[in-house]
């Protein structure tokens, strides 16, 4: 099924397949990717990352994948699970090199691989992994459905998937100070701090268009997920998807 953010793609004037082109904003914007995140963010998206590595505690894995990793914000803090390994996975080789430098300074590189691939055609076998992580990522995918079952697919049984997606609130004021921030703030910042602004405007488009809450729960029930719950973060703000294999 072909769910509405799927058709929205950063550069319209494009002839582009929309995976080359938010490989190719992401590319652009990787400099300053950990930068603008963090500053728009106020820094909650660390507490939001810290809380989901905090669930799979539980679980003991001994592989993660970090899908959609990008400067592999997510597959660092999964260092705190102690696995034998964890890959960071993404399609932008501009966001997977700052993440390659960051995972060295921190010295993590026996334990985390930076690769290029894409979350739609995920180069591992069935039953790969134990918890998958993604961060802020699967709004982007070209075929969400798709990007779903994969990640399906390479968890072993009673393995967890944990998605992390901004959210518009539901109720008065907040969804109004959400969506004039969206709206009017983040494209002013992305043109003040980004290179491509574009980026910018393309971000609140797909975060409205997105089916939050209950309607994704029932996209990936449909996928094959079972136990699928979510929680909304920080005045709901944010949304943590809890699915399990
Ligand atoms: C907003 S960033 C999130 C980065 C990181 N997970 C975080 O928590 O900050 C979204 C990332 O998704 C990646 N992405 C989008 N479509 C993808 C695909 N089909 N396969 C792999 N990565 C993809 C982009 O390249 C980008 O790095």
């Amino acid at each position: 099924m072909v769910h509405q953010h799927d058709t929205i793609t950063p550069y319209a004037q494009e002839g582009k397949a929309k995976k080359a082109q938010v490989a190719e904003m992401f590319d652009n914007i990787s400099h300053r990717y950990d930068f603008l995140n963090h500053f728009l963010s106020l820094g909650i998206d660390i507490t939001w990352r810290r809380k989901a590595i905090r669930m799979l505690r539980p679980l003991k894995p001994k592989v993660v994948v970090d899908i959609a990793t990008g400067t592999g914000d997510f597959a660092i803090e999964a260092a705190r699970l102690k696995p034998g390994r964890i890959i960071g996975l993404d399609i932008s080789e501009g966001m997977l090199a700052v993440g390659r430098q960051k995972v060295a300074r921190r010295k993590l590189s026996g334990l985390i691989e930076m690769v290029q691939a894409d979350s739609e055609a995920l180069p591992y076998p069935d039953n790969f992994c134990q918890a998958v992580t993604v961060g802020f990522g699967v709004r982007n995918f070209e075929d969400l459905d798709k990007g779903l079952r994969e990640i399906h697919r390479i968890l072993s049984p009673g393995g967890v998937c944990i998605i992390l997606e901004p959210a518009v609130p539901r109720r008065f004021p907040t969804r109004q100070l959400v969506l004039f921030y969206y709206k009017t703030l983040l494209p002013l910042f992305g043109r003040l701090f980004s290179k491509d602004p574009r980026a910018y405007s393309y971000l609140p488009e797909t975060i409205q268009a997105f089916p939050h809450g209950p309607q994704f729960l029932d996209i990936c029930q449909k996928t094959g997920f079972s136990q699928c719950k979510w929680k909304p973060l920080t005045l709901g703000i944010c949304a943590l998807y809890y699915l399990e294999k």
